[in-house]
Order: structure tokens, then C-alpha cells, then sequence
């Protein structure tokens, strides 16, 4: 008789495990990744969730905003990850006015779903609830990005924090509310005071990714490009450069997801008041 063969395949990440982590308070890594090799790299040093952002708008395309990335564009990158990806869990963003209705949004979302996405990221939040619970109740799960929302740059005059303000800061805890009650898996909470962001970690029951937020998240998310030191011009306050004083990539991030997953980062000099 011969011997089966020893299945090494890696447990994939799935929304039911990386439930199970926040009940556990273990805290999981997340990075951007735009192509295939990135995606194996950052797989492998273990990382959780690979996140194509349409940041690859300034990233790779050299672009000012995410504003010009398509939806043809997003469903490339989308594909050349899931090629390189092992057992992490793939966040497709929907570039800008891919989601005006739900009906786009749901035409959409299935495409990036079947290049290999495994769920779509919308920013905004109790305006996208109708889109969320029609994207929900088909099956696809959904991540809202809150706060700082990139693809609104111009109506926000600038990459600035948000939330600073008694009402804003409340309209960010009621989108939270609304978004998760439209069943959103997961929430993505951007450039916010500290303490606001404990709160939307104390009221919701998703797992909340952290990029400028707070260390209470149950993830940090920050841009692979910012981390390695690779963007040109200003790096942002709530970014760290993990490539200084190692000598590859690959320990680069082994050393983030550590960090994230020790509390090590973020540190005080990352996050916003
Ligand atoms: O597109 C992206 O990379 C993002 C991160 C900044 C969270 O949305």
C-alpha cells in the first residue's frame, strides 16, 4: 500500500479565523501588496491579510491621489497576488466611483472577487451602508475603510486628520455603528486620534485595522512601499521604515509583523492626539 502524501499546505486565513484572534487578543498583520512576488515575501514572513490598496495609484503608477486607479487595473493587481499568495487573505480596494450604487458595486465586487480577491475594502461609512448590506447579503465580505478616506483627498483639502473635532469625531463612531450594523466584517480606521480609535475598538465587534489609529486595533495595515523605505517624498507620521538596520526585505517584515503582533508599533510617535 503506498503512503498518503503529507498535506504541508498552510491553514488558510479566513474572516472566521482572524475572528477567532481578536477573541484571543492576538493581533494580526496586514500590508499592502500589488504583484505576485510581493505577495509570496509578505505571505510567507506572516503576514495575515495582504491588502491591494489603490495606493498602487501613487506607489507603482507615480500618481498624485488614488483617484485615476481603475477598476481593470485593481482586477490585475488582484490576480497577480492571488498567484503569489499561500494562505493570507486577500483585501481588494474598490478604486474610486467603482461603488456609486450598489448595483455597480455589486457588478464590480464580484470581479475583483473572482480574480482572487477573498473581500472588497469601500471607504465611507452610513452613506455605504445600503452598498454594504446588498454586498453582505450576496456573500461577498466587506471591510469600510473610516476616517481619513484617500479617495475623498479633495473634499478634505489634504491628507489631514480626522476626527479632532467633537462632531466629527462622532460622526465617525455613528458610521462605525452604521457600517457594522450593515455587516461589514471588518473595519479599516485611518489618521484618527488615539482615543477616538479605542472607542470605535470598544463598541464594535469586527476587528478593527489600524493605519495612524491606535495600538488597540486588532491589526495594523501600513503601505509595503512606506515600510521599506521605497516612497519618494514625505513619509507619513503614522508610518515607520523597518528596512533601516536589517539587510533584507524579507527580515524587514518578519520584524513588522512582530511588532504589530508584540505592541511594539505602533509606538506614541506614530499616532495622533
Ligand atoms: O490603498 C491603500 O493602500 C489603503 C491603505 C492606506 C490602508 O487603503
Amino acid at each position: 500500500m503506498s503512503a498518503r502524501p503529507v498535506d504541508t499546505a498552510p491553514a488558510p486565513v479566513t474572516l472566521a479565523s482572524l475572528m477567532d484572534m481578536k477573541a484571543r487578543g492576538e493581533k494580526f498583520a496586514c500590508l499592502t501588496a500589488y504583484d505576485a512576488s510581493f505577495a509570496r515575501l509578505l505571505d510567507d514572513a506572516g503576514v495575515e491579510v495582504l491588502l491591494v490598496g489603490d495606493s498602487l495609484g501613487m506607489v507603482i503608477q507615480g500618481r498624485e491621489s488614488t483617484l485615476p486607479v481603475t477598476l481593470d487595473e485593481m482586477v490585475y493587481h488582484t490576480a497577480c497576488v492571488r498567484r503569489g499568495r499561500r494562505r493570507a487573505l486577500i483585501m481588494s480596494d474598490m478604486p474610486f466611483m467603482s461603488d456609486a450604487t450598489p448595483p455597480l458595486t455589486l457588478d464590480n465586487a464580484a470581479r475583483l472577487m473572482r480574480a482572487g480577491a477573498h473581500m472588497v475594502k469601500i471607504e465611507g461609512g452610513e452613506v455605504m451602508a445600503d452598498t454594504i448590506r446588498c454586498l453582505s447579503g450576496r456573500g461577498i465580505p466587506v471591510c469600510a475603510h473610516l476616517g481619513l478616506l484617500p479617495q475623498s483627498v479633495h473634499k478634505l483639502s489634504g491628507y489631514r486628520v480626522q476626527g479632532r473635532d467633537t462632531s466629527s469625531a462622532r460622526r465617525i463612531l455613528e458610521d462605525a455603528a452604521a457600517v457594522a450594523a450593515a455587516g461589514a466584517d471588518m473595519l479599516l480606521l485611518e489618521c484618527v486620534p488615539a482615543s477616538l480609535a479605542d472607542e470605535v475598538v470598544a463598541t464594535v465587534k469586527v476587528p478593527v485595522i489600524g493605519i495612524g489609529a491606535s495600538g488597540a486595533c486588532d491589526a495594523q495595515v501600513l503601505v509595503s512601499y512606506d515600510m521599506l523605505g521605497l516612497s519618494s517624498g514625505h513619509r507619513p507620521r503614522f508610518s515607520k521604515n523597518f528596512l533601516t538596520g536589517r539587510d533584507s526585505i524579507q527580515a524587514a517584515v518578519e520584524d513588522y509583523v512582530q511588532a504589530v503582533k508584540s505592541g511594539r508599533f505602533p509606538a506614541s510617535e506614530h499616532l495622533y492626539t
